[in-house]
């Protein structure tokens, strides 16, 4: 079975619009588990521009499912993570002006820093993912950093021309996912999914979960938060 993580940032950046108390992502995450969410994501930036210090310590307490956290190689939140410990951390670059995760995180050439991060995580008992482009270099470094689970970024498949170019992305994608299980790291996927593209993602082999966030709450906006979860669990391959 595929795992659903959804991630409810777009739900504090709501509320972060008129910073107010409202909508609370803590809610959202309950309502996302109703709907069969396998998994909770989070990104803890370090402008704070959605999700808060206080979000990640409720939902810490609150959470019944995995709860995973986005985050950069930062001392800060390094520190934060380890003090919290979310069952999952997943490291992702972060520039300021990005509007969202742009692309997988660089750690061929940052190998130390990552290292480091990663470290510090694992010593602390967090599950460590990188999440990367379907690079074979890049999954090559992070299995030798000795991480648990890459998440691939779908997000070129995902801005693929329907036909050909997006084929050549899931071909793409297909050859990093035999990779990254060789190595014997679990497989994610994440970035672009939506109701439209995300079975042929999910249908790759040995994929163990995948991390959607915008399409569900675009749809959770017209639905209701947990029927979108509902929709999108029944096509990643789930019973919910
Ligand atoms: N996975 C990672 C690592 C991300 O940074 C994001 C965006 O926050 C997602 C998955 C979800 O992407 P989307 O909102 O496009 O579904």
């Amino acid at each position: 079975m595929v795992e659903l993580g959804v991630n409810i940032d777009h739900v504090a950046t709501v509320r972060q619009a008129r910073k107010t108390y409202e909508p609370d992502p803590v809610w959202a995450a309950a309502l996302a588990e109703l709907g069969g969410a396998d998994g909770i994501t989070i990104h803890l930036r370090e402008d704070r521009r959605h999700i808060l210090d206080r979000d990640l310590q409720i939902l810490k307490q609150t959470v019944c499912v995995k709860l995973n956290l986005e985050m950069a190689c930062d001392e800060e939140v390094t520190g934060i993570a380890c003090e919290v410990l979310p069952d999952q951390a997943t490291l992702v670059p972060e520039r300021r002006e990005e509007i969202t995760t742009e692309g997988g995180l660089e750690v061929v050439g940052q190998k130390d820093r990552v290292r480091r991060t990663v470290q510090r995580l694992r010593e602390a008992g967090v599950f460590v993912s990188l999440f990367l482009d379907p690079d074979l270099k890049q999954i090559e470094a992070a299995a030798e950093l000795g991480v648990s689970a890459v998440e691939l970024h779908t997000g070129q498949y995902a801005l693929a021309r329907p036909g050909k170019d997006q084929a050549d992305e899931l071909e793409c994608l297909k050859k990093a996912g035999i990779a990254v299980r060789s190595a014997g790291m679990a497989l994610h996927a994440g970035h672009g999914l939506t109701y439209r593209n995300v079975v042929p993602v999910a249908r790759i082999e040995g994929m163990h979960e995948l991390n959607i966030g915008h399409s569900i709450i675009a749809r959770a906006i017209m639905v209701g938060l947990e029927r979108a979860v509902r929709e999108m669990k029944q096509l990643v391959g789930g019973h919910a």
